[in-house]
C-alpha cells in the first residue's frame, strides 16, 4: 500500500491504463471517454493519485479493479464525472416554466409541484428552479407554504452533490442573479463564510438529495414529477443510452409533464415517446 509521501511522477497515461479507466468508468456511469478527454482524465487522475500516494497508474488501476479498491470507485466517478453549470444556464427552460409549465399547473391547483433536477452538479440548476417556483408563486399571490412545491436533485457524484446540498456559492457564482433576487434568496456569510452566499433555509427545505446513477433505475421516488430537468448529461452517452435514460424518465413523469434537456443536445434520431414542444423541450402524452 502506497504512503502520502510516495514520490510522485505521473506522466501520460499508458494506453492500457487509459483502457481500463474508460471501461470502467464506462461500465459505472455509461459516460463514454473518448480518446480526446485522455487528457483531461489524465490530469484530474494524477490529483487523485497524489492524494493517495500512488506512484503510477498500473498500481492505481491494479488497485481500482481489486474487490478491496470499491470504496476507490466513488473517488474515480467524482474525479472524472464533469461537473460545469451555472445559475440560470439556458435561459429558455425558466421562461418555458414561468409562462407555460407553472401557469397550466396552478390552474389545475396541482400540489406539491414536483420537478426534478436529475444531474444537478453542483445544485445551480435547482435553486434556480426554486427561485422561479417562488418568484412565481409570490406573484400569482399562493403562499409560500412548503408544500406547495418540491424538488428533488439527483447526481452520480456524492462530492458535487454534498455542495448541491450545501448550497454555498461565491459570489462570482450568483453573478447571472439580480442584485434584488440575490438578497430575497441568499444569505450572506460571515466568519468563515466570509465573501460567500448561502440559499435561504425557505428555499432549501422544500429539497431533498439523492445519490443517484441515472442508468440505473429505479430511481428512490414514489410519486411522480411535473418537470423533469436532464440537462447537459446526455452529451456524455452514446445514442442507445439516451434513448434508455429517456425511456427510464418517462416513466417518472406525470402525463403532460415536461422534460428538458440541454440546448446542445437532441432526441433526433432516438426512438422516443414524448412529443416534441420547443428545442430541447419535450411533453409526455396525454392519453385521451
Ligand atoms: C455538466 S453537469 C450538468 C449540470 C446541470 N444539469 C446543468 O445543465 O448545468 C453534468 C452532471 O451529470 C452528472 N452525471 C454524469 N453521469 C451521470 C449519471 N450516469 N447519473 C447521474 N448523474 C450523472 C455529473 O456528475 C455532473 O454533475
Amino acid at each position: 500500500m502506497p504512503t502520502e509521501h510516495t514520490p510522485m511522477t505521473l506522466m501520460r497515461i499508458p494506453d492500457d491504463c487509459y483502457e481500463i479507466i474508460r471501461k470502467l468508468v464506462y461500465e459505472q456511469t455509461r459516460i463514454n471517454l473518448g480518446d480526446n478527454k485522455r487528457e483531461l482524465v489524465q490530469s484530474r487522475l494524477a490529483k487523485r493519485l497524489r492524494l493517495i500516494g500512488f506512484n503510477n497508474y498500473h498500481e492505481y488501476c491494479r488497485f481500482v479493479t481489486h474487490p478491496q479498491g470499491a470504496d476507490e470507485l466513488e473517488h474515480l466517478i467524482n474525479a472524472i464525472s464533469t461537473n460545469h453549470t451555472y445559475f440560470f444556464r439556458e435561459p429558455q427552460h425558466f421562461e418555458f416554466l414561468t409562462q407555460v409549465a407553472l401557469p397550466e399547473l396552478f390552474a389545475k391547483k396541482k400540489t406539491p409541484i414536483r420537478i426534478w433536477s436529475s444531474a444537478s452538479s453542483s445544485g445551480e440548476e435547482a435553486y434556480t428552479i426554486a427561485i422561479v417556483l417562488s418568484e412565481f408563486f409570490r406573484k400569482n399571490g399562493r403562499d409560500q407554504n412548503p408544500n406547495n412545491w418540491e424538488i428533488e436533485c439527483t447526481d452520480i457524484s456524492s462530492k458535487i452533490l454534498e455542495s448541491a446540498r450545501q448550497g454555498i456559492y461565491t459570489q462570482d457564482r450568483l453573478r447571472e442573479i439580480p442584485p434584488e433576487t440575490q438578497s430575497r434568496y441568499f444569505q450572506k456569510g460571515t466568519g468563515k463564510l466570509e465573501g460567500h452566499y448561502r440559499i435561504k433555509s425557505s428555499l432549501r427545505n422544500h429539497f431533498d438529495f439523492h445519490l443517484q446513477n441515472l442508468l440505473k433505475p429505479p430511481y428512490p421516488f414514489d410519486q411522480l414529477f411535473d418537470v423533469i430537468f436532464c440537462r447537459n448529461v446526455m452529451i456524455y452517452f452514446d445514442k442507445a443510452t439516451q434513448s434508455e435514460l429517456v425511456g427510464y424518465l418517462h416513466k417518472y413523469l406525470n402525463p403532460g409533464g415536461y422534460l428538458m434537456i440541454g440546448h446542445s443536445e437532441s432526441l433526433t434520431g432516438i426512438n422516443h415517446p414524448y412529443e416534441s414542444i420547443k428545442p430541447a423541450i419535450f411533453r409526455k402524452k396525454i392519453l385521451s
